[in-house]
């Protein structure tokens, strides 16, 4: 039996995390958290806000499903990776925050680190038994969200509800915005970056509008490895919390006969920056990558909230990195501070000038 402790239970991860748990027998919930949303009763242990450290403490899982939105989940992935209990990563704000102390964290403590982004989990994957040397190239897909197609001058006056429309994948609003600006493709190429080893020019962005694609792998002999599905977050979520089972999911084969048509383009970096802007954040590295999350996470609410336009979310982010010294974090505390300044930058960004 697996001890799970999952945070975020609330949440579009977390409910489908839910669902994963209870059609596996060998799966057990020891403990839930979440933000705000009460959940009595959901596990054995429950904690609505609060130290996630201590919830885990107490709980003393196998596996720690991290679900939480954003930089409030870093703590809990680095207790997981320092303390040698498999994380089952969607929280990949906190990798992209700490990219290399986790991946210390996690040498000294020794569990695995598994990605629930289905990109990662795809790459993952298709990455599985083979030697790094023989690989040339990451493909990470992204559908291109609500606005793809569009040119800047075409969304001056999107609103939260439009960026809210995604085409293919349910998600919660925070991802569901990143994903109409690319920054969520963003802060996966800084994710992809920590968790495979790769330096940022062999990771490369297709647009793949369905979604069915979830990453590729060019390998040097000239082979290409696809991980193929539809986009259904169980899929990933199972894969991590049954590794290396690979339970049996409801999710339906995927059917060739009604057809099915791949299609990839590269993204418009024109209308959407976040990815260049990642990219650049990702090889200055120091904190930089915490920064460029950090802003985006201002910048989202600040547009969730109607105090922002779309296009000026790109604009906070730049403005922000511009600022910001970028030196390396010598650990969580620093962290923090370098997030706080980030923060306090962007903040002052929404500002009229
Ligand atoms: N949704 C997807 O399909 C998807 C796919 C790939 C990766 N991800 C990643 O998975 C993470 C979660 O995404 P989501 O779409 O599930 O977000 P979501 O629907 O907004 O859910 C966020 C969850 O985090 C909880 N939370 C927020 N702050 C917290 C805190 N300080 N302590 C404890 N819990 C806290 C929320 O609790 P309350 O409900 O109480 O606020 C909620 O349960 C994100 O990092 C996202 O990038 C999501």
């Amino acid at each position: 039996m697996k001890r799970i402790a999952l945070l975020g239970a609330t949440g579009s991860i977390g409910r489908q995390a839910l669902e994963v748990i209870e059609g596996h027998p060998g799966l057990e919930l020891v403990a839930a958290a979440s933000g705000s949303r009460p959940i009595d009763g959901l596990a054995p242990l429950t904690q609505v806000g609060g130290d996630l450290v201590e919830l885990l403490e107490r709980a003393e899982p196998d596996v720690v499903l991290n679900a939480v939105v954003g930089f409030a989940g870093l703590p809990a992935t680095l207790w997981a990776l320092e303390h040698g209990v498999d994380l089952a990563l969607a929280n990949k704000e906190s990798l992209v925050a700490a990219g290399e102390l986790a991946l210390a964290a996690q040498r000294r403590g020794g569990g695995l680190l598994l990605p629930v982004d289905s990109e990662h989990s795809a790459a993952f994957q298709c990455l599985e038994g083979r030697a790094r040397e023989t690989v040339d190239s990451l493909v990470l897909t992204a559908s291109g969200g609500p606005f793809r197609g569009r040119t800047r001058d075409e969304l001056h006056d999107v609103t939260p509800e439009d960026a809210l429309a995604h085409p293919t994948w349910n998600m919660g609003p925070k991802i569901t915005v990143d994903s109409a600006t690319l920054a969520n493709k963003g802060l996966e190429l800084i994710e992809a970056h920590f968790l495979f080893g790769l330096p940022y020019e062999r990771i490369e962005v297709a647009v793949h509008p369905t979604s069915v694609v979830h990453a590729l792998l060019r390998f040097r002999d000239g082979a290409v490895l696809a991980h193929l599905g539809y986009p259904d977050m169980r899929v990933p979520i199972s894969f991590a919390l049954t590794y290396p089972e690979r339970a049996a999911t409801p999710i339906p084969a995927l059917d060739l006969a009604s057809g099915l048509t791949l299609e990839f383009h590269a993204p418009d970096a024109d209308t959407f920056p976040l990815l260049a802007f990642a990219r650049d954040a990702g090889e200055r590295g120091g904190t930089y990558p915490c920064a460029y999350n950090a802003a985006n996470e201002v910048a989202v609410a600040a547009f969730l909230d109607g105090r922002l336009p779309f296009l000026g979310i790109s604009e906070v982010v730049e403005e922000t990195l511009a600022a910001v010294d970028g030196a390396h974090a010598r650990d969580l505390d620093g962290l923090v501070e370098a997030d706080a300044a980030a923060r306090a930058l962007a903040e002052r960004s929404l500002l009229p000038a």
